[in-house]
């Protein structure tokens, strides 16, 4: 599917797979420890930036809330967290993903384009 988006005045298109990630393998509970905070979810496979918002976790910086954000499209990188354990219950990261994390640890996922399937450990505003 395309989508386009206009964000920050450019002009930005692109298939929805590109931008959100591939597909994901199921496995057990998703249980997410986050900052001190532990979330856990019925579901096999959650978005991780739509589930730590739905739980009131934080994703972005102060400098996401001065200067916006791109609202989950894998483009302004402010919603990377760092993985301190579980990546093998992460998606795959899209191309754009890799894109936009170009630069950064190998261990942080944009939070945004992750789909986890299993318990993992993280760590938010990591920019
Ligand atoms: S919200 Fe912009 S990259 Fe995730």
């Amino acid at each position: 599917m395309a989508a386009a988006f206009h964000i920050g005045g450019r002009f930005v298109a692109g298939r929805m797979s590109m931008l959100f990630g591939g597909g994901n393998k199921g496995g057990g509970k998703v249980v997410i420890k986050v900052d001190g905070k532990t979330i856990e979810s019925s579901e096999k496979s959650v978005n991780l930036r739509k589930e730590l918002i739905a739980n009131g976790i934080d994703v972005y910086p102060l400098r996401a809330k001065i200067t916006g954000n791109c609202g989950g499209a894998g483009i302004c990188g402010t919603c990377a967290v760092k993985v301190l354990d579980g990546m093998d219950k992460f998606n795959p990261p899209s191309k754009n993903e890799q894109n936009t994390l170009r630069g950064k640890p190998s261990d942080f996922r944009l939070s945004c384009c992750a789909k986890v399937s299993g318990p993992i450990s993280i760590k938010t505003k990591v920019n």
